[in-house]
């Protein structure tokens, strides 16, 4: 089931740390990983983190195919995930669901380990390079209450700030 994404400044689970899964293999867990890769797929994403559908955990799904029909899904599910090793640097644009609309260039690894369980609790390490380690590294922010405004300069940040408080009053940001 899709559900609705939370946007930026209007809900403060966004900015709260995640709470760990600590039960596994629940028809619960499996229908919330169902339900984020249909919300992130519905809002054309490659990445969602739980607290973007207003749930307090630390789950987040990538596909970095964006459900394009001509590719096969690359589906990734990380659970309770862990940054153990970054490589190199890479500087490209990324946008948020939670903060449509909105893109600037941010600073990411170039290469990224993380470390996370399955839908079992199963423990699992994955090493993406480019757009895998920029999507694992943008959603594990999430997880910590970080967006990807925390990585422009103050002045940019408040800027886009400025112009999301204009759109909540105008009601265009819902
Ligand atoms: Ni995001």
């Amino acid at each position: 089931m899709v559900r609705k994404v939370v946007r930026y400044l209007n809900n403060p689970v966004l900015e709260q740390i995640a709470e760990p899964v600590t039960e596994f293999d629940t028809p619960e867990l499996h229908q919330l990983i169902v339900d984020m890769f249909d919300t992130m797929y519905k809002a054309h994403g490659v990445g969602l983190a739980a607290p973007q559908i207003d749930v307090a955990k630390r789950v987040t799904v990538i596909d970095t195919t964006g459900g394009d029909e001509e590719e096969e899904p690359e589906q990734l599910v990380l659970i309770n995930p862990q940054v153990i090793l970054t490589d190199g640097k890479q500087t490209g644009e990324e946008g948020c669901l939670s903060i449509p609309g909105f893109r600037e260039p941010v600073r990411r690894p170039k290469i990224a380990t993380v470390r996370a369980q399955d839908v079992k609790g199963e423990w699992f390490e994955i090493t993406g390079e480019d757009l895998l380690a920029r999507a694992m590294m943008h959603e594990i922010d999430h997880l910590n209450g970080i967006l990807f405004l925390s990585h422009l300069s103050a002045l940019k940040r408040d800027l886009i700030k400025r112009k999301i408080r204009k759109l909540q009053k105008a009601g265009e940001w819902e």
